[in-house]
């Protein structure tokens, strides 16, 4: 059997996240959320007092951070010199300052040698569902499979405010929106949608519905 990676891209809220672990769910394989990797970075740069606005000061500490992430489906987890971060990166504090710290090119180089390591491992386990904004384009790009998902702003915003415990939509939908101008403006590894990519807009459609699609998705190359 060939390599096979599942790469899941599109702009926050859009769905990634569960369709991504419903898809290795249902198929039985690993899960990689590199979102969650670049929030770690984010937490750890926080936490030790770094200016994230400071692209050379974050560029000069990236090798201290300590990042580990668990690959179950249903319960992967994350971790920062051992501490468990799952809930920590969800903060507002670290919502605001992910995207800058994404867009310095020291992180990006340390972590996609991470990912690539963790896809291996996945790959030699049967398989992995990848979720990210450059996974298709930059981390793997000839993975067999490749999807974009996207969604209207306001359905994103109304998704992402219900799983934050009902948060502003208003508000959240302008964050959202913040993010990904940043995002898809970087130099490095901006969002686009890959080569080779399916795009399904999720607007219309439930969680089942998208997991469904993927799936026969990966069922066609297998
Ligand atoms: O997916 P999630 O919203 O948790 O990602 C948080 C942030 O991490 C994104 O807004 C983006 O700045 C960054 N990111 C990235 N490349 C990836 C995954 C996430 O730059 N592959």
């Amino acid at each position: 059997p060939h390599a096979l990676v599942v790469a899941i891209d599109g702009p926050s809220g859009s769905g990634k996240s569960s369709t991504s672990r419903g898809v290795a769910a249902r198929l039985g394989l690993r899960y990689l959320d590199t979102g969650a990797m670049y929030r770690a970075m984010t937490w750890w740069m926080l936490r030790a007092g770094i200016d994230v606005h400071d692209a050379g000061a974050v560029a000069h500490r990236v090798d201290e951070a300590r990042i580990e992430s668990g690959t179950d489906p249903l319960g992967p987890t994350i971790t920062v010199d051992g501490v468990d971060v799952a809930e920590a990166i969800r903060g507002e504090d670290v919502t605001g300052s992910v995207s800058p710290v994404s867009a310095v090119p020291e992180v990006r180089a340390r972590l996609l040698q991470l990912q690539r390591d963790i896809i291996a491992d996945g790959v030699r386990h049967g398989g992995i569902v990848v979720e990210g904004r450059d996974i298709g384009s930059v981390v793997v790009p000839d993975a067999p499979v490749k999807v974009y998902l996207t969604a209207d702003a306001n359905a994103r915003a109304l998704r992402r405010a219900a799983e934050e415990g009902g948060s502003d939509v208003t508000a959240t939908e302008a964050s959202l929106l913040a993010r990904d101008k940043i995002d898809s403006g970087r130099a490095v590894s901006p969002l686009v949608m890959a080569e080779g990519a399916v795009h399904i807009d999720t607007t219309p459609y439930s969680l089942v519905e998208v997991v469904d699609q993927v799936v026969a998705l990966v069922e066609a190359v297998e």
